[in-house]
């Protein structure tokens, strides 16, 4: 299926944040575009939100001087949709309410040729509702962009239950050509990224709650230990914590209360104390000038022990134990007593598995991206480790050149327990057949800059794992929200992966 024409004409309704730069990848594909908004003001500063970007990316020789004025001439910021009539694809940005996009699209519907498309670039609503007033609702399809549009490769390109599939496949082919990497959903709440990030959030709100650790410190060991862009926290911070609950609810809401998507109270006191974060200045953290930000909590230097014992899977950490070894810290598979014995958390507390496998001196590490350069880990003992186990632990992995967080005894530690209902999430989508295990991966790694994929990630772990540490917190919580997609069980038995290739 070929991209809609750049010869061809498009309308962007709506020219706030979303619709100018929605204008803005539309133009500089080529298109004639005609930029609407009910505030004539607002899309006058939309097209000037535009110039200005586009002189940004001149001034940082991103974008050739002509190339911008061409762009910039492409957009026309007109006061009424009469002069759009011969637009053959319409893009709303508008309000995010159900029924002011329903009253737009029956008015394009009646202004716009037959032939043309109607896309919405809706975060939260339905398509299918969205489409329903119309004479011919499968012209409807979702195209959500991300923020800021201009720079975020990942548009989900979204049907309802009766979108044309040939809308979708033109839509899907234009994005693509207007250099987007485009993924296919089914209208779902949250569609993808929404989704399908939930559990990042929630199971940093949880470990907070339960005491793990400061936020500053849960925060470096997503970051630095497992390679998110950012930690939880200070992202909620980012985002707003009106936006981020709202969304949070909304995706709950629209689920029928699952469990999984169980708002935190923890964030709706932030909400109800004003501290969005740092719009308003507060938010889990302080922000202003001179307001430095927390360090995360390290343990002390301790020295370095002779000998550690390493149990579990051997390839379970790949890298750590030559690392120990090269640091001059013998490691041994073997268990002894009165020797640290180290393993990779699977989902119970250390105190619990010390006490199911007789290891009393036992301390557990958390999940690292790689663990042959991981600069962070955190570890949790057992409360019935002997004194000074924990630091025999701790000087261990600083000897390696691995600054040690030592978290209280919370199931699945931060990293394990984040990535694994990652995985457990984004399986769930594939199975209720939201969109493919290679558009949520390309939509998570695109939309969020996640360094994996959660399903690339499922893979590397290992789904008969993953199913174990999630059956582990499902136990150890009583919580539904831990049950184990059934993909991710069918894999674990069958010994499958997700993606079918390497
Ligand atoms: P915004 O508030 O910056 O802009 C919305 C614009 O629409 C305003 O200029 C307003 O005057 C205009 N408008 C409202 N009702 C209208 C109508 N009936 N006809 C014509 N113009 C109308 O909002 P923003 O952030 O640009 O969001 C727009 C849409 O994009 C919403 O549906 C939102 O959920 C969605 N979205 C927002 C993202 C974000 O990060 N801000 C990300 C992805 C999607």
């Amino acid at each position: 299926m070929p991209a809609i024409d750049p010869a061809v004409a498009v309308l962007v309704v709506g020219a706030g944040a979303m619709g100018s730069g929605i204008a803005q990848v539309a133009a500089r594909a080529g298109h004639s575009v005609y930029l609407y908004d009910q505030n004539d003001a607002a899309a006058a500063r939309g097209r000037a939100a535009v110039e200005e970007d586009l002189r940004f990316l001149v001034g940082k020789g991103r974008l050739a001087e002509a190339e911008a004025a061409a762009t910039l001439a492409r957009i026309r910021a007109v006061a009424s949709l009469d002069a759009a009539a011969g637009a053959g694809l319409a893009i709303e940005a508008i309000v995010e309410r159900l029924e002011a996009k329903r009253a737009l699209f029956l008015e394009l519907e009646g202004r716009l040729g037959a032939g043309a498309i109607l896309a919405t670039n809706t975060s939260s609503l339905s398509i299918t509702a969205l489409a329903a007033p119309l004479a011919h609702p499968g012209r409807l399809a979702g195209l959500h962009f991300f923020n800021p549009a201009p720079r975020m490769a990942l548009v989900e390109v979204i049907s309802g239950l009766v979108t044309d599939p040939a809308v979708a496949d033109r839509l899907h082919a234009t994005a693509s050509a207007w250099g987007k990497v485009p993924v296919r959903a089914r209208s779902t709440p949250g569609f993808i990224v929404n989704r399908v990030a939930r559990p990042f959030y929630a199971e940093g709100l949880r470990a907070l709650e339960e005491g793990a650790a400061t936020a500053a410190t849960l925060d470096a060991l997503l970051r630095e230990a497992c390679g998110f862009p950012m930690g939880p926290f200070e992202l909620m911070d980012l985002i707003g914590h009106d936006v981020n609950y709202a969304v949070t609810s909304s995706v709950f809401d629209a689920f029928f209360g699952d469990r999984r998507f169980t708002p935190s109270l923890l964030q709706q006191e932030l909400l109800l104390a004003g501290r969005l974060g740092r719009k308003s200045g507060a938010g889990f953290y302080r922000y202003g000038e001179g307001v430095q930000r927390p360090a995360a909590t390290l343990c002390a230097a301790q020295p370095a022990p002779a000998q550690v014992v390493l149990v579990g899977e051997a390839d379970a950490a790949p890298g750590l134990a030559g690392r120990l070894e090269a640091a001059g810290v013998a490691v041994s598979r073997l268990r002894a007593p009165g020797v640290a014995t180290l393993a990779l958390s699977d989902g119970r507390t250390a105190t619990a598995r010390a006490a199911a496998e007789g290891i009393d001196d036992l301390v557990l590490f958390d999940l690292a991206l790689d663990y042959a350069t991981t600069p962070r880990l955190a570890i949790a003992a057992a409360d019935q480790c002997g004194e000074g186990v924990a630091e025999v632990a701790t000087g261990a992995l600083q000897a390696a050149g691995i600054a040690v967080s030592r978290l209280d005894d919370v199931a699945g530690l931060i990293g394990l327990r984040t990535v694994c209902m990652l995985v457990n999430e984004a399986a769930d989508a594939v199975t209720r057949g939201v969109a493919s295990a290679a558009d949520i991966d390309a939509a998570m790694r695109h939309g969020t800059h996640y360094p994996l994929g959660p399903l690339a990630w499922g893979d590397r772990l290992g789904a008969g794992f993953v199913a174990a540490v999630l059956d582990n917190l499902h136990r150890h919580y009583g919580d539904e929200r831990y049950r184990v997609s059934p993909l991710i069980r069918r894999r674990a038995l069958a010994g499958g992966r997700f993606h079918a290739e390497g």
